[in-house]
């Protein structure tokens, strides 16, 4: 299948590595061999899942005229920082309309966001749910009027021309499957915005990956992906018309959400500390920790019988570990060899 993509720029640190977790398999594969696609290496302080979607939306603003990028997030945003890096790194100007209160001290990605420096508007949650479209339209017209041109970058750069950086990445799996002698996989994968989802959902059909990809919601619940799934894909089908129609079905396993977006519970807490000290791998509590638990917890009810091979994508999210160091009660001595 001819798949022709649009321009690009190169930010991310790409192929990431496919890593096999022995200890992890081990001790909760329940014969399945887990794997770890380490998209939280594509770079250091620019890295994670976003700077896979942003190669192609920064080459789309720089085609289309624009000197500024807009978008939106969270406090600690890991797309807000990752734009924040990526525009400074281009010499785009990048302002962030952040929901929440403005902390007292700037920590974690937010810090990272002022380093970059990015123009930081803080509104309060009521506000940002309301008006947040009209607040891109304001902040595009007061850069229109000082003969500047904005970007408006939807949430998580999700949309049509973000999910680019993820059906790429199918591409990329295709080949670490063919190293590693994986036939055929589940891949899960942390789903916020769903734009990874649907990249990684309708890059598997298109490049006919043998693979089921699962989305493990932290927020929301399975009806809001399925349909933010659907809407990205039909954002790209609209965008590109000349791209092949192909049917795609996302699958989102839901139940782990916890008590709201960025609450974890002490048992993801515990998950990331011990995953920690046996592979030397780190998640985050606000959204790969709660996919790495769902994923284990759908492992042991059997979920994915029949599969050797689950794949979990490490979208990154490092810089949120750190405002939520008290989540992370003394933790034991890891204990000699
Ligand atoms: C670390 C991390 N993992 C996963 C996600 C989810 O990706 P998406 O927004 O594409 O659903 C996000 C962002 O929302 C993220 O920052």
């Amino acid at each position: 299948m001819v798949l022709v993509y649009p321009r690009k720029i190169d930010l991310a640190h790409t192929p990431t590595p496919l890593q096999y977790l022995e200890r992890a398999s081990r001790r909760w594969g329940c014969g399945c061999r887990i794997w770890v696609k380490r998209d939280d290496l594509t770079g250091c302080t620019l890295s994670g899942n976003k700077v896979r979607k942003l190669e192609y939306i920064t080459a789309h603003a720089i085609d289309t005229g624009c000197d500024t990028l807009i978008t939106c997030g969270g406090i600690q945003s890991n797309h807000c920082r990752a734009t924040a890096l990526a525009g400074a790194q281009l010499g785009l100007q990048v302002h962030l309309l952040l929901r929440g209160a403005a902390p007292a001290e700037r920590e974690g990605n937010l810090l990272l966001d002022y380093l970059a420096g990015a123009s930081v508007n803080c509104y309060a949650p009521s506000q940002y749910v309301r008006d947040i479209d009209a607040l891109f339209a304001q902040w595009q017209a007061h850069y229109a009027a000082r003969g500047r041109k904005a970007l408006a970058i939807p949430t998580g750069g999700s949309d049509g021309i973000g999910v680019w950086g993820y059906i790429a990445a199918c591409e990329e799996l295709a080949r670490d499957f063919a190293a590693a002698g994986i036939e055929r996989a589940h891949v899960v994968t942390a789903t916020g915005s769903g734009g990874t989802q649907a990249g990684l959902t309708l890059g598997a059909a298109l490049h006919r990956l043998p693979v089921t990809v699962w989305g493990v919601n932290v927020c929301d619940d399975a009806q809001y992906f399925l349909r933010k799934v659907a809407q990205d894909v039909g954002d790209w089908r609209q965008r590109y018309p000349q791209c092949p129609e192909i049917p795609v079905e996302p699958r989102v396993l839901d139940g782990y959400v916890g008590q709201g977006y960025g609450v974890a519970d002490a048992q993801v807490f515990d998950l990331i500390c011990t995953l920690a000290r046996l592979e030397g791998i780190v998640l985050d509590p606000v959204y790969t920790g709660k996919a790495f638990a769902g994923m284990l917890a759908e492992l042991k009810q059997g979920r994915f019988e029949g599969t050797r091979d689950i794949v979990f994508m490490h979208t990154g999210g490092i810089f949120g570990v750190f405002p939520q160091r008290r989540g992370f009660t003394d933790p034991a001595p890891a204990g000699g060899p």
